[in-house]
């Protein structure tokens, strides 16, 4: 088993390269599905979770080639309606190919996917919106079976903004005859970069990004070039990091827009964010930051993806900080973790607060899902001595090169065993 180990005190200093979005190019490769053709994806970041949802397209005849950032799709043999079990029980984002393959093929059959341990995520809003558009869903012997002659457009409200189901029902409308629309909507920037890669297939969708989107069907797509838009959560890790270290770091290919959240709390927390002609730069003395107040909330509020990163910056603040997780009823695993190290956090139901302390020390900890792995890395950065981190196979499902870029900017990390 991989292992990383580090050794915490240096300042994190130079320029790092921003990869593409892991939450945006997983719903564009879905998206795929719905023509034939040669689609070339540019700015793919080559990670785990990519890679499977590469594995899934292959178990339905899709053709998939990866070189040098840009991903190639080829989906003229496209021949299937059910994703291989051993791809979509690794990874909850493979339920994004039903909604592509239901519209298209009028059936699909998957089994329950699997995911991060954050909490249930159900998947009920994904099957509410494809009932709304007139498929049939039944369950049984741990798969899903989604059935319709063709689907016709709906009014379809979201109970909760939920990213994935607002993709996947955003893909079966395309194709459905009619318009649909999407009432409490997410509104993430990756929502927006799907929305941007329908469009530029020939759908017609308008709103995306807002709380309403609204979709007119039509008959058929075509398949194109798009570039993937920077990764907005693996940038505020590395502003974080560099918060953390006292570090002078300068991050190249980021949408500042994107990361207005975490760019706030950090100027909250005595921490300056500058937009440069190329990036962001951020300088920090490496002093103790002012607590935080945090609430997670869907964009643009304060993301969920930033509060174990965020959580473990805290550990050092002069005074008590407030971490309030209202997406995910689950997402506390890494306290556990950075207790080990010697943070003082008390949890009390969803509400976390956290004690600032002088220093952490380092110590053998687990990554338990893939942020809460980033923030250990980020806390053994700020401690005094060696961290070894378990299980980084959390990591690599949505950090392109992590260790190489941290090593690149001075970090004494090693990737071993
Ligand atoms: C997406 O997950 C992201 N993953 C997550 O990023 C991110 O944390 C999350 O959105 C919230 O921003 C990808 O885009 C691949 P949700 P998703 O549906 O779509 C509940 C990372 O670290 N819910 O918005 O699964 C659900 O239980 C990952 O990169 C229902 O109740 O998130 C959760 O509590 C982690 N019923 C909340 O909504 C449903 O049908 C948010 O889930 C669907 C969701």
């Amino acid at each position: 088993m991989e292992r990383i180990v580090l050794e915490g005190g240096v300042p994190l200093k130079g320029v790092i390269q921003i990869s593409g979005a892991k939450n945006a190019v997983l719903p564009i490769i879905a998206a795929s599905l719905l023509a034939d053709g040669d689609f070339t994806i540019y700015d793919t970041p080559w990670l785990a979770d990519v890679e499977n949802m590469c594995e899934i397209l292959a178990s339905l005849g899709v053709q998939t080639e990866f070189c040098d950032g840009t991903l190639h799709i080829n989906t003229k043999n496209l021949n299937g309606v059910e994703p291989t079990q051993e791809s979509v029980r690794k990874m909850r984002a493979s339920f994004l190919t039903m909604g592509p393959l239901l519209t298209r093929f009028g059936k699909v059959k998957m089994c329950l996917p699997g995911g991060c341990a954050i909490g249930a995520r159900p998947i009920d809003l994904h099957l509410k919106g494809f009932e709304a558009l007139g498929a049939q869903i039944t369950i049984g012997e741990g798969h899903i079976t989604a059935e319709a002659d063709h689907l016709i457009g709906s009014k379809i409200y979201l109970d909760f903004p939920s990213v994935g189901a607002t993709e996947n029902i955003m893909m079966a409308a395309v194709l459905a005859e009619g318009n649909t629309n999407i009432e409490n909507a997410a509104a993430e920037p990756e929502i927006v970069d799907l929305a941007n890669f329908l469009n530029a297939m020939g759908a017609k969708i308008k709103g995306a990004g807002t709380k309403i989107i609204r979709i007119q069907g039509v008959n058929s797509l075509q398949a194109i070039t798009h570039t993937v838009i920077p990764d907005r959560v693996e940038a505020g890790s590395f502003l974080v990091a560099a918060a953390a270290t006292g570090g002078d770091l300068l991050l190249l290919n980021v949408i500042e827009q994107h990361l207005q959240s975490i760019i706030a709390k950090l100027k909250e927390a005595g921490i300056a964010v500058e937009e440069e002609y190329d990036g962001l730069r951020i300088r920090s003395d490496g002093g103790r930051l002012q607590p935080l107040d945090i609430k997670t909330l869907p964009y643009p509020g304060f993301a969920t993806d930033m509060q174990p990163q965020f959580m473990a910056l805290m550990t050092r603040a002069k005074g008590t900080s407030v971490v309030a997780e209202t997406v995910f009823e689950n997402r506390f695993m890494h306290v556990a973790e950075l207790q080990k190290m010697g943070a003082d956090i008390r949890i009390e139901g969803n509400v976390a607060r956290i004690q600032g302390i002088e220093s952490l020390t380092g110590a053998d900890v687990t990554a338990t899902d893939l942020r809460a792995g980033a923030a250990l890395v980020i806390a053994g950065l700020m401690a005094k001595g060696c961290t070894r981190i378990n299980e980084v196979y959390h990591i690599d499902r949505g950090y392109e090169k992590f260790c190489a870029k941290l090593e690149k900017v001075g970090a004494r990390i090693k990737r071993i065993g």
